[in-house]
């Protein structure tokens, strides 16, 4: 068998399930983590979080599980942004947030050019920045033309982003962190999403909390 043969077999024998690609994603985001570990700890909260908006709006196992690897992998694509942009504390530029703008495409192109490896969560890595009213980016998809998959993650994203602190703002509150994603049902945010993460609020909260995987990736994320 030839070297090259030999690689071909280790590719097609690969565990392609999401528990296969799951330490893929995991490397992925410990080279993203080099340079930025808010990222990669957002990376994983987002994920968990999805996956359990996934599993309330009852979408079936192999659904869910594609779900909590495109959170894994959403922002895959800030890999490429600068690091003067993705770490400046102040209010970004135009420019420079029409660099950060490109990061659902930069991931989608990335992830692509791994063949077929992660071909079912494309378009959700893609589409996260969408808004139901045909005001986001990339593809300006509006209502029901966001891939289901992507809403989750923008809801996840949205909530995690607003409970976090940042360089350049303090963390808000709970309480209005909700009522920011309610206010935005419908215009920002994919309604049925929003009515059900705010309905099993507590219940996705403790189930994200409870994740056992927590402890330890922040410990593998924090290597960087
Ligand atoms: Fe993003």
């Amino acid at each position: 068998m030839t070297g090259s043969r030999g690689c071909i077999n280790i590719i097609e024998n690969m565990d392609r399930t999401i528990n296969g690609l799951e330490p893929v994603a995991f490397w992925l985001l410990s080279v993203v983590g080099a340079k930025d570990t808010y990222t990669t700890h957002h990376s994983y909260y987002v994920a968990v979080l999805a996956k359990a908006i996934a599993e309330k709006i009852g979408l079936n196992q192999e659904q869910v599980e594609q779900i909590y690897l495109a959170g894994l992998l959403h922002d895959i694509g800030k890999i490429v942004i600068p690091d003067y942009i993705l770490q400046k504390p102040g209010k970004l530029t135009k420019s420079e947030f029409a660099e950060v703008k490109k990061h659902p495409e930069t991931g989608y192109l990335l992830l692509r050019s791994a063949g077929d490896l992660f071909k079912p969560i494309l378009k959700y890595v893609r589409h996260h920045h969408e808004r139901w009213d045909g005001l986001g980016y990339p593809a300006q998809l509006k209502g029901n033309e966001i891939p289901l998959g992507a809403a989750i993650v923008a809801v996840a994203d949205a909530y995690d982003a607003m409970i976090s602190s940042r360089p350049y703002r303090v963390a808000m509150a709970e309480a209005e962190v909700l009522a920011e994603i309610q206010k935005n049902s419908g215009t920002q945010f994919h309604p049925e999403v929003v009515e059900v993460f705010i309905r099993n609020y507590q219940e996705i909260k403790s189930n994200v909390s409870g994740d056992a995987k927590y402890a330890w990736v922040k410990r593998m994320l924090d290597c960087n």
